[in-house]
């Protein structure tokens, strides 16, 4: 049944209360509502909302091929990859063509010795084949020497990596091929996509930035860019949205834009008028910012964290709201949501361990969110939960730490959603 890692961010804990936000409709549920509900279990509708929820192909890691005949060179990425994708590690050209036809990768490694002479002729025969012609290729070399580079420039490899180089400069080689085709799609989507998703990326990145640079963080930047979810949401185009960023590797950013993205949806839903969703969406783009500033391995570590890094995780609360108080003037809603999202109704939350009585409904909100999406996001040290699996967990498992009148209330926006997506 509900097998929730324990590693989900959000299992085992709870979120506060910011007085008085003023979104006193949230309570407007009814009786119409509860019946519908009971209806909504039909195979059919759960498909629905699963489809709109996680897009084929986002619960899975990223497949990532490995050719090299250096079997200690092949171990040491495999073993690196290990937490971030799944990994085909192959050691000779034949093997690996046919290995890469049956189950195609997502971005293939080639060491410069495979295949005779250089991997320059394996990659040659890569590009003819149709189905990986595609895929992006790192190529790994021996020397930066004036031959390979020329090598590299006829084959037109836009990433290449030089032994010894870091696990983290794998990584962000991959992480950029990657994203980099992602983002490319993007170029060719409605107007209103392609803003909201450009325009909250390129805020996101700009975050980054200013938090490593000691600046203050543009809250401008970050609403003009929500305003285009908000539109898009309004749109009935949240589900083309969130297909767009299933295969984006920056997991802060993906579930960030889910958090906004579905927030906005609750707001619609309720009523409220455009400015205000545009402060909520802000709210869900800003809610996790305090997570730049931890490492990625501890971020996507895989298993159970020691009390030290859950202190550091939970601690990304804290950061967030200093980051924040040192940034231009923000609207109330967003910072009940940046410091609200992981308390719980029963008190079991963080960082203040706040009860129902001190949880407004944004707070409220912004918890069922949070958990919705940390549970159906993908991640690579967890199985994204499907959505209803996700739904019903957060009803039974979490009853009394997330508000259930609310969650009843998500989970008709999400049908209704659904039932016009499809
Ligand atoms: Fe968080
Ligand atoms: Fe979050």
């Amino acid at each position: 049944m509900n097998s929730i890692n324990p590693r989900s961010p959000n299992n085992g804990e709870h979120y506060p209360t910011i007085a008085g936000s003023g979104y006193k409709h949230l309570y407007h549920i009814n009786s119409e509502y509860n019946s519908r509900l009971e209806n909504v279990t039909s195979f059919t509708k759960l498909v629905f909302i699963q489809l709109l929820v996680t897009p084929k192909g986002m619960d899975t890691k990223h497949l990532v091929a490995i050719v090299d005949t250096n079997s200690r060179h092949r171990d040491m990425v495999a073993e690196a990859l290990l937490s971030f994708y799944t990994v085909h590690a192959y050691a000779n050209p034949a093997n690996a063509m046919s290995g890469m036809l049956l189950s195609p990768p997502k971005l293939i490694l080639v060491g410069q010795r495979v295949g005779a002479g250089n991997g320059a002729h394996f990659i040659r025969e890569l590009r003819r084949e149709k189905f990986l012609s595609t895929a992006p290729v790192i190529f790994i070399i021996d020397n930066e020497d004036f031959r390979t580079l020329d090598t590299i420039r006829d084959l037109g490899i836009k990433d290449y990596l030089v032994k010894p180089y870091h696990r983290s400069a794998l990584i962000n080689a991959i992480s950029k091929q990657l994203n980099g085709r992602v983002e490319h799609s993007w170029q060719d989507l409605p107007p209103t996509q392609r803003k909201a998703l450009q325009g909250t990326l390129s805020a996101f990145n700009g975050i980054a930035d200013d938090i490593a640079n000691g600046n203050p963080l543009p809250y401008g930047t970050v609403s003009d860019s929500c305003d285009a979810i908000v539109e898009a949401v309004n749109n009935d185009e949240l589900g083309s949205l969130l297909h767009q960023i299933k295969d984006h590797d920056n997991f802060t950013y993906v579930h960030s834009l889910r958090f906004s993205a579905f927030m906005s949806l609750f707001g619609k839903a309720i009523g409220l008028p455009k400015e205000q969703q545009v402060v909520i969406a802000s709210g869900g783009m800003l809610h996790d910012i305090g997570k730049m500033t931890i490492p990625r391995a501890l971020l996507n570590k895989e298993g159970a964290l020691s009390p030290g890094e859950t202190k550091v995780m939970r601690n990304h609360v804290t950061t967030s709201q200093k980051l924040l108080a040192a940034s231009t003037p923000i609207p109330k809603g967003v910072s009940t949501i940046v410091g609200a999202h992981h308390e719980r109704l029963d008190g079991s939350g963080y960082p203040c361990g706040l009860a129902a009585p001190a949880l407004n409904q944004l707070a409220r909100m912004a918890a069922i969110i949070d958990v919705f999406c940390a549970l159906t996001d993908r991640r690579p040290y967890k199985r994204t939960a499907a959505a209803h699996v996700a739904l019903e967990t957060m009803a039974t498992e979490m009853q009394h730490r997330l508000d259930q009148e609310l969650l009843v209330r998500f989970k008709e926006i999400l049908l209704d959603s659904a039932e016009i997506a499809a």
